[in-house]
């Protein structure tokens, strides 16, 4: 596939002459399940806009395998989903028109995303009054009815309560089975340890390593992360 790996040469990022991200490198491989970890304020999510697309760099380069930018092999979902009003179908058909999915293809793609989320249930219940883990599978329904190459997760649980968490964490692992590469966020990590192969390990904008997760949680390459885990680990 053309797109991958997914290469971030260099990158930097500064808003009002402040340094948030700086001499990043690193590249995604197709078919990877990455976790970026890192204290409140690392940059973790800002890494991951820029990874996205949202947010220019301000030095350095995102490379989809040959390419600069690939819109729509990518997709995003945030810790608390946007849901508009209307029913949960309509949201994730919404998202498809948005893609340029023709009108006579949306409903039947968005009812399979639906059901794949184990919503099919819900899909005429308007969305905002759904519980908050029922929403965010709604977004990951929405995500993923985009047949994404990449998908960005950005603390997807971090509101939810263990059960509505783990549920996230099955549609996730689907997702990833389905041939989505994943890339998230979390500060759960019992999560990271279930859901990555490998670890992005941020210190005040810097990636101190990346590492395969096993090891990782043996023993981290470097003594940010090291210290990070300690402070962590009961
Ligand atoms: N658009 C922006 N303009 C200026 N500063 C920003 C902008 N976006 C983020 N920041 C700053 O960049 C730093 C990194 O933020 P980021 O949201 O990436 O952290 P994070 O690692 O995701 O933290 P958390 O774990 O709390 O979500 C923070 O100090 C934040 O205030
Ligand atoms: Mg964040």
């Amino acid at each position: 596939m053309a797109m991958f790996p997914l290469t971030l040469a260099d990158i930097g990022f500064a808003a009002n002459q402040v340094s948030i991200l700086s001499g990043i490198n690193c590249s995604i491989a197709a078919g990877s399940r990455t976790v970026i970890l890192g204290a409140n304020g690392a940059g973790k999510s800002v890494l991951m806009r820029v990874m996205h697309g949202l947010l220019p760099p301000t030095s350095g380069r995102v490379q989809w395998g040959d390419t600069p930018f690939r819109p729509g092999a990518q997709a995003m979902v945030f810790q608390r989903p946007v849901m508009l009003r209307r029913s949960a179908l309509a949201n994730v058909a919404y998202g498809l028109k948005l893609a340029g999915v023709r009108d006579g293809e949306r409903m039947e793609r968005a009812r399979t995303a639906l059901t794949r989320v184990g919503l099919a249930h819900l899909a005429d219940r308007p969305a905002r009054v759904l519980s908050g883990g029922e929403q965010q599978r709604v977004a990951l329904a929405r995500a993923w009815a985009l047949d994404p190459a990449i998908l960005f997760l950005d603390e997807p649980t971090a509101s939810l309560d263990p059960t509505a968490a783990a549920a996230i964490e099955q549609v996730i692992g689907d997702i990833h089975a389905s041939g989505t590469s994943i890339v998230m966020t979390t500060h759960n990590l019992g999560q990271a340890r279930r859901l990555a192969e490998e670890i992005i390990f941020l210190h005040q904008g810097r990636m101190t390593e990346k590492t395969p997760a096993a090891r990782f949680f043996a023993q981290p390459v470097s003594p940010e992360a090291k210290t990070y885990l300690e402070g962590e680990l009961p």
